[in-house]
């Protein structure tokens, strides 16, 4: 069964669709176009941690710390002036063409300004790259480590709006993040107009599919529909679905038997049904 802890999202839905919340100490893309909520995501999982004592820092290649408070007024969310103020968040506006990966103030503030438990934003972490070659992979994959190191991360990327997702600037933070969460705006109005999607979590459950969400005042992102997915539940007993099926444990190879015990443990929906049919196929 899952021990390790999670770092809750911030946004209501979503920790159900990623087994509980990002892992710790990982770097998790958001990726959108323009007004999808990329910024109000980023606001709303630093807010969390805040909220619970965390340091949060934000890094912009567009806004400084008034535009960001302005945002996040304008969603309610006046405490995050306080925030500024008693230096539990740290919002700084970095010139994209001044900053390159290796041996930038970028990282030398990160990691000066990161406490016990950090979360950083990087909104968005396009203009960082914009100019990517296939070449840089390496170096985009050092600084996700150096994230890790500092604290759990949330990168926003933008989705070009020419729908050309193969541009190094994208596919490169897409392959490295720990997982990614795409947001769309179909722009049809009603129930989907806004979708939200687990393209991945690495190391970790999530659900699969597409969930509409809302962006509302003094709430921000609400993800719809979680209810609805076939997730985790309790883990089985093992024994139980072998003697239920009519099936002699002894007559399992062991190696088989290990594998089985997971599944059992996992809480994965149908896991009985898996099983035994697996037996019945395989053993
Ligand atoms: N106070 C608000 N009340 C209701 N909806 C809001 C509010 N503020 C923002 N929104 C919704 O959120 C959308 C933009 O969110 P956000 O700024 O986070 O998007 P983004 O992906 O960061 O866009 P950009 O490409 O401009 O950076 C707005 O278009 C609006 O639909
Ligand atoms: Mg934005």
């Amino acid at each position: 069964m899952r021990m390790e802890m999670r770092v809750e999202t911030g946004v209501y839905g979503l920790d159900e669709l990623l087994d509980s919340g990002f892992r710790p100490n990982t770097v998790n893309v958001v990726l959108g176009s323009t007004g999808t909520g990329k910024t109000i995501f980023s606001l709303q999982f630093l807010l969390k941690g805040l909220e619970r004592g965390e340091k949060g820092i934000f890094i912009s290649f567009d806004m400084d710390v008034k535009d960001v408070v302005d945002v996040a007024s304008a969603i309610g969310w006046e405490e995050v002036e306080d925030y500024v103020d008693s230096g539990m968040l740290v919002i700084n506006k970095f010139y994209a063409e001044n900053v390159s990966y290796i041996n930038n103030d970028l990282l030398t503030f990160i990691v000066s300004e990161s406490g016990e438990t950090t979360r950083i934003a990087i909104d968005s972490f396009t203009p960082l790259i914009s100019s990517l070659s296939y070449e840089m992979r390496n170096d985009v994959n050092w600084f996700f480590s150096k994230l890790r190191e500092a604290g759990t991360a949330v990168i926003t990327l933008e989705e070009p709006l020419n729908g050309d997702m193969s541009e190094p600037s994208v596919v490169i933070p897409l392959f490295l993040g720990d997982s990614v969460i795409q947001l769309k705006n179909i722009g049809y109005g009603e129930a989907f107009n806004r979708t939200l999607r687990v393209i991945k979590h690495r190391g970790s459950w999530h659900a699969e599919g597409v969930f509409p969400y809302r962006i509302l005042e003094g709430l921000g992102m609400i993800v719809e529909g979680g209810e609805f997915v076939e997730s985790m539940r309790e883990p089985v007993d093992l024994n139980q679905t072998l003697e239920k099926a009519g099936i002699k444990r002894e007559k399992i190879d062991k190696d088989m038997l290990k594998k089985l015990q997971r599944v059992a443990e996992s809480r994965t929906a149908r896991a009985e049904e898996i099983i035994v049919n697996i037996l019945k196929k395989y053993a």
